[in-house]
């Protein structure tokens, strides 16, 4: 149907409903469905998180489970893991697979994926997140978001903008420069709109420049509706709606929440009042209908077409072996001294396996990213599966986990509550009673022993879901559990072990990596997780992710605590009230995020963005950047200012260049190597990072064969936000073109002028 024709349909049934209608329609009418409006045939709308596949039901007014056993689910890998793929076929699958999924629950709107900028690695919701880089995020959340939307399921891509910590996540307030803002932190949302065309959003629950987010129109109407011409649906994160006047006025659409009151919530019974009472209009909320109606005509919920609505499924084979392949591809091998891996599998009698981690399932943590899976396979499992009954393996756990205590409340009930401090997660971690210290001694004692008698240890450690979790961050990114003195002491007796470190988010590898040999990097990837990380160990596949975001020594190294402010600083009583905010942040480090810190402030890294190694090898040869004269003489043409070109809409994405480059697999095995392409340029006259990804490629290679990859580079790879100008102007003059492995790995650096 043509977007005119949903328009007067739209059109006519906003004239046909009241008021009370509208406003049902515009807030949750149970914790995860807005109102529906039975005598129109409009259906409510049926969300359910997440990220990571498709969430358990809940009763409409309780955090509690419903308790089905028909919501089980393919448990797919994490964004951080879609992320470390750099392949967008694979997120195209993973979001085929969510999107599915979504549908076959009968879902309308699954929440994620999320994209917030990876700023400091304390967040505790980094897992959920893709990068630290807005070229990777964006060039990611398209794919994936387009194969969730194959479902007619929309997908929701949050948390817009600025939710980069989770201290303090409702009363943060966020002060921000404009150029970090836009190159920064806006391009991923800005691509999930305008290529993605996701068709929702959902508004953060943090204040961006002394306004909450869902209530905020510099952002909401300004950015999003006006510039980037978004017409979808906005949804408020759960509890991030304060003020009935503002929320109304503001172009969010949906209110939810976590609390039961339903009606008391502020966009309903409060707004109708407030209607009544001339404090707001009723043509804002038209607006707000007209927006979910148009979601439910292009997911075909409503309308002509609702009969032709793609039905889903989920829990099937082809999920699962999908969910396989991204998995197999997000692995990161972080070092592989004298070709310690790939272990052979022939013939072996006896292994060893340490580590909690190669034992724990984490597919029910981490927050609202928790999912029933159907099943996960644990590192000992997938271990043990591909070894088979001839080897012995013995697994000793090698480290102490304190458990939570059973809470007979979800934690979700209480995410709004101003203090979470109390929490199990929190109480959990603070742990460290002398009987702890004694099991933790113990455990590491016997594993530590064990380690020396054998010829292959395969020690599996890092976080869990009690610290990759939402609503906390970390205070640091120490590994916890005295996980170092473990490593410490089992490398001693046995250099040889190979370490595996599952997390989502950057830990402190500094007191061991230079005396391991091997250190392979697996995220939270999904239910086949143990059946890839044993494929790898094994040599079935070959490792091929890169990491997505920069692997700092310790947390103060990063640009947010080092020149920026993190986690922000007390506001006084007036600011207070005046934001109702806590807390409120100055982004300092502005457009030092990442890499772009590390490496213009020359900070040692433990290992770089964009690196990842292989069980082959790759060359790079006759590397060379071809520029389009003609596109840049028309934009230079048409939209030169002084001594800038003017990035307008109409020519930004044009190619400006095309980088060539032939990659060989000299080595033994089949392997994809990514090519990465970053652009600096040294003599520009504003402040510029050293360099920056703007291209990249993923290519498969059998041993012994070479391919040529292009990469183009449009005008934008060679751009700066202008505040003055209040657009991307690209320089003229001239640009490094980089070509390399990784950030720090460049084989070639190429010249070229604009
Ligand atoms: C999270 C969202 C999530 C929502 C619903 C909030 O706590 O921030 O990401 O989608 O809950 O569960």
């Amino acid at each position: 149907m043509k977007l005119e024709e949903m328009n007067s349909k739209i059109g006519e049934i906003i004239k046909k409903l009241t008021l009370e209608e509208k406003v049902k329609m515009i807030h949750g009418d149970a914790l995860f469905y807005s109102g529906d409006v039975e005598r129109l045939s409009i259906p409510a709308v049926n969300m359910s998180d997440g990220p990571m596949g498709v969430r358990q039901e809940f009763p409409k007014a309780s955090w509690l489970p419903v308790g089905n056993s028909d919501d089980f689910v393919t448990y797919c890998p994490s964004n951080s893991a879609i992320a470390a793929t750099w392949n967008k076929d694979l997120a195209y699958e993973a979001g085929i697979v969510m999107g599915q999924e979504a549908r076959g629950r009968g879902k309308d709107v699954i929440l994620g994926p999320g994209i917030n900028i990876k700023r400091v690695p304390a967040n505790g919701r980094n897992f959920e997140y893709m990068s630290e880089d807005p070229y990777l995020i964006s060039q990611l959340v398209v794919p994936l978001i387009n194969g969730i939307q194959e479902s007619d399921v929309a997908a929701c891509v949050k948390h817009f903008a600025l939710n980069n910590q989770e201290t303090e996540r409702l009363w943060v307030n966020v002060e921000i420069d404009e150029r970090a803002l836009r190159e920064i932190y806006l391009p991923g949302f800005e691509a999930a709109v305008k290529d993605g065309k996701t068709e929702s959003l959902m508004g953060a629950y943090n204040l961006f420049r002394g306004k909450h987010c869902c209530e905020d129109k510099s952002l909401l109407k300004d950015i999003l509706r006006d510039e980037w011409g978004y017409d979808g649906t906005i949804i408020s994160d759960w509890g991030a709606v304060h003020d009935t006047k503002a929320a109304a006025e503001s172009p969010l659409d949906i209110e939810m929440s976590v609390t039961y009151d339903f009606d008391d919530y502020k966009l309903a019974n409060p707004l109708i009042e407030a209607v009544k009472k001339g404090g707001a209009k009723e043509k804002d909320i038209d607006e707000k209908v007209r927006h979910i109606l148009l979601m439910m005509f292009r997911l075909k919920m409503i309308g002509a077409l609702a009969g032709e609505r793609k039905a889903g499924c989920y829990n099937t084979p082809e999920h699962r072996s999908k969910v396989k392949e991204v998995a197999d591809e997000s692995f990161v091998l972080l070092k592989n001294d004298d070709k310690r891996l790939p272990l052979s599998d022939k013939n072996v009698k006896e292994l060893l396996v340490i580590g909690d981690n190669a034992e724990r399932l984490h597919s029910s943590g981490g927050g609202s990213a928790e999912i029933k899976a159907l099943y996960e396979i644990s590192p000992l499992m997938g271990i043990k599966s591909h070894l088979g009954g001839n080897t012995k393996v013995t697994y000793k756990r090698g480290y102490y986990v304190s458990p939570k205590e059973e809470s007979q409340e979800s934690w979700q009930e209480k995410s709004t509550d101003e203090n979470l401090d109390q929490s199990a997660v929190v109480n959990a971690r603070k742990q460290v009673s002398d009987e702890i210290r004694k099991k933790r001694d113990e455990l590491r004692d016997e594993a530590v022993k064990a380690a020396a008698h054998f010829k292959d240890v395969i020690l599996v450690v890092g976080l869990n879901h009690d610290y990759d979790v939402e609503g906390f961050d970390r205070d640091d990114i120490t590994l916890p559990y005295e996980q170092d003195q473990l490593i410490e002491e089992v490398l001693k007796v046995n250099p040889d072990t190979v370490i595996v470190v599952m997390a989502g988010n950057a830990v402190s590898m500094g007191k061991w990596k230079d005396k391991a040999k091997a250190i392979l990097w697996q995220w939270y990837c999904g239910m086949e997780g143990g059946n890839s990380l044993a494929d790898i160990i094994f040599g079935k596949i070959n490792p091929s992710g890169k990491l997505p975001e920069s692997m700092p020594y310790k947390m103060e190294d990063c640009g947010a605590l080092a020149i920026g402010e993190y986690p922000g600083r007390p506001l006084n009583d007036e600011e207070k009230k005046r934001m109702n905010a806590h807390i409120t942040e100055e982004y300092k480090d502005g457009i030092y995020v990442g890499y772009r810190y590390y490496e213009k402030y020359n900070v040692p890294v433990q290992y770089c963005f964009g690196h990842g190694l292989s069980y082959t090898s790759f060359e790079y040869s006759n590397i060379s950047v071809d520029l389009d004269e003609t596109v840049i003489k028309n934009a230079k043409d048409k939209y030169f200012d002084g001594d800038e070109i003017i990035l307008d809409e109409k020519i930004k994405n044009d190619i400006a260049a095309n980088v060539f480059c032939s990659v060989k697999n000299t080595g033994e095995y089949f392997g994809k190597e990514i090519i990465e392409i970053y652009v600096g340029k040294n003599d520009s006259h504003v402040d510029r990072p050293i360099k920056e990804l703007k291209g990249f490629k993923k290519a498969a290679l059998e041993a012994g064969r070479e391919c040529r990859a292009s990469i183009e580079l449009p005008l934008m790879a060679f751009s700066y936000y202008n505040k003055e100008k209040r657009a991307f102007v690209a320089e003229t003059g001239k640009y490094q073109i980089y070509v390399g492995k990784s950030l720090q790995d460049i084989v070639k650096v190429c010249e070229i002028e604009i």
